[in-house]
């Protein structure tokens, strides 16, 4: 049984077994969470993913999938990155960001974490609507059969916290 938690606050600052980045294809970093990921995590993390690009990464990380590397500084021992959908509008199709919290839950069972803590994976710079993507995430956790004990979403302000808690106030019957 898998339990559900919300927190409000920096993703890079949470003690997890697996921290997952909102990573973009490059695996080379950016900005959001995953700047700030490489930035407090620092270089052992860049490191670790140009090795991947090195090898079996070579035209990088494609949108829904997920791969893990150690997490250097970070209170972690791994972060699963992974690359959410860019937002097209209204038709978007959720397929790939239903694949990245069902993918990063599959690397997790691969490595043995048994707490993860998620961003709102593509909310931000791929301008995912919040409302919609809580929803996606909630719903996609809660129907992956997995070994994880705790997952965490992690956001950033009081409108992610809003979208999320109305979700999974549904989800709890709470
Ligand atoms: N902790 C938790 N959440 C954060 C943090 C943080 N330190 N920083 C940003 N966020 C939130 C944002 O407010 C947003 O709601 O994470 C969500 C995801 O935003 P992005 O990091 O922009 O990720 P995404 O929308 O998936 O876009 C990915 O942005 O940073 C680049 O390299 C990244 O190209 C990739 C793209």
């Amino acid at each position: 049984m898998t339990t559900l938690r919300l927190v409000l606050g920096d993703i890079t600052r949470q003690r997890a077994d697996a921290i997952v980045n909102a990573a973009n294809s490059s695996l080379l970093g950016g900005g959001g969470v995953d700047g700030a990921i490489h930035r407090r995590g620092g270089p052992a993390i860049l490191e670790a993913c140009r090795a991947l690009r090195a090898s079996s990464y070579g035209r990088g990380l494609a949108t829904g999938h997920a791969v893990a590397t150690p997490a250097g500084r970070l209170d972690a021992l791994w972060v699963i990155h992974t690359v959410g959908p860019v937002w097209q509008g209204p038709d978007s199709d959720p397929a790939p960001l239903v694949s990245c919290y069902r993918e990063s839950l599959r690397v997790a069972d691969e490595l043995g974490a048994r707490t993860v803590a998620f961003p709102a994976i593509s909310t931000g710079v791929y301008r995912w609507p919040m409302a919609d993507a809580a929803a996606i995430a909630v719903e996609s956790v809660r129907l992956t059969p997995t070994e994880v004990e705790e997952v965490r979403f992690v956001v950033f302000d009081e409108g992610a916290y809003g979208a999320y808690s109305g979700v999974l106030g549904e989800v709890t019957g709470g």
